[in-house]
């Protein structure tokens, strides 16, 4: 698909066929991800990836968010390998993980699946579930599937209530 098609096509899905994606599939997310970049190249993310059907239901406590999906890709990082900017000592850790996410939900457009990124979550209980450690933070989750739908992205502000010029 060509990027520019990629990139207007994405959506947020939240209604999904009931079937897995592929193998095939799965690890062209995977390597996505991976291509990311990173502060300082330090890559201190990991994504899990939830296709075991008790744990996504048990997902359900954690967060509304999940509509069903048979995939979950949950991207964290380590507080403790993570860039911390030098002047304010911010972790950009959080930012890492949103190119991550980016990435993937991009990858998944262009192999004609549908994703939804899910950040309104209780953090802590999918922390629990996941048994993800104290050094982790969980910045996205994200439903992957077969789209039960055919959806287009939401309405964007005009251009120029986004842009600024310093010309
Ligand atoms: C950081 C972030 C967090 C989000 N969290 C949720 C969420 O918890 N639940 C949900 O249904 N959608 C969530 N979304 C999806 C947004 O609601 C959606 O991207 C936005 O409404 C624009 O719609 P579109 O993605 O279809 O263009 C999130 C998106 C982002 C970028």
């Amino acid at each position: 698909m060509d990027f520019n098609e990629v990139i207007t096509k994405r959506y947020s899905c939240r209604d999904y066929v009931d079937k897995k994606i592929s193998e095939e599939e799965l690890n062209k997310l995977l390597m996505a991800a991976n291509l990311a970049p990173t502060a300082v190249n330090y890559q201190p993310f990991k994504v899990l990836v939830i296709e075991n059907e008790d744990i996504l239901n048990k997902l359900k406590e954690g967060t509304k968010y999940t509509f069903n999906a048979k995939n979950i890709l949950c991207v964290i990082h380590n507080v403790n390998e993570s860039w911390h900017r030098y002047y304010d000592k911010k972790d950009f850790g959080t930012f890492d993980s949103a190119i991550v996410t980016t990435h993937i939900v991009l990858e998944a457009t262009n192999l004609g699946l549908a994703t939804c990124i899910v950040c309104s979550m209780k953090e802590e209980v999918i922390k629990e579930i996941l048994n993800i450690g104290d050094e982790y933070i969980v910045d996205s989750l994200i439903t992957v599937g077969y789209p039960a739908e055919s959806g287009s992205h939401n309405k964007r502000k005009d251009l120029n209530e986004i842009v600024e010029y310093y010309r």
